[in-house]
């Protein structure tokens, strides 16, 4: 039990690695907090203008929910980890990603660490959300739509997919949460007022 409890306490402290804020100290910019739509994410990156950094932030970040997870699945049986277990660890990382606990709790909406996640637990289930993905983006050019697109396709998906029944309720709630940090991006396209990938306004 105890050990369970570790796992998933150590997730969440991956999680808690902001990619976004980290690269940014790292290459000297502002904090991505302070700036465009407020988001310690690599779309917000973008908008500074300079696309390596927030290159850097997408690798980073999805890598983060790929290693936590692989860790897991990987000692799974060292450590006698359930399989439950690992479906709190992937929504652990989440969870760290958006309410950091070494960035004042200010996270971001976790796009890029769900793929990791994803890819992690099942990558047919990540390949079909990515493709989902760079199918809105390259069609519609905003960000945040083709996060939406890919995070309504993701429990749908794993439903199919995945084998392991907490591993679809895993993807669900992290559905839920991807959700519902995106409720001002929900709002702003609901008002024809997202902007488009890489424009530096609003
Ligand atoms: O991946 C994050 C994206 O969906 C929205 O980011 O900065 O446009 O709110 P942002």
């Amino acid at each position: 039990m105890l050990l369970n409890l570790l796992a998933v306490a150590a997730a969440y402290l991956i999680g808690s690695l902001s990619f976004a804020v980290i690269v940014s100290k790292f290459y000297g910019m502002a904090d991505p907090r302070s700036y465009g739509s407020g988001n310690p994410g690599a779309t917000n990156v973008l908008r500074s203008g300079k696309k390596k950094a927030a290159a850097l932030t997408l690798l980073g970040d999805a890598l983060k929910g790929l290693v936590a997870v692989l860790l897991a699945r990987a000692l799974q049986d060292t450590l006698g980890l359930s399989d439950a277990t690992i479906a709190a660890v992937a929504v652990a990382v989440l969870v760290g990603h958006m309410w950091p606990v070494f960035f004042g709790f200010k996270g971001g909406k976790g796009v890029a660490t769900a793929l990791g996640v994803l890819l992690a637990l099942s990558w047919p289930v990540a390949l079909i959300c990515a493709l989902v993905w760079l199918v809105m983006a390259f069609g519609f050019k905003v960000s945040s739509l083709a996060a939406l697109a890919a995070t309504l396709v993701s429990p749908i998906a794993a439903y199919f997919l995945m084998p392991h029944g907490s591993w679809v309720v895993a993807t669900m709630i992290i559905a839920l949460l991807v959700l519902y940090r995106h409720q001002s991006n929900i709002k702003n396209l609901l008002g024809g007022k997202e902007g488009k990938i890489g424009s530096k306004t609003e």
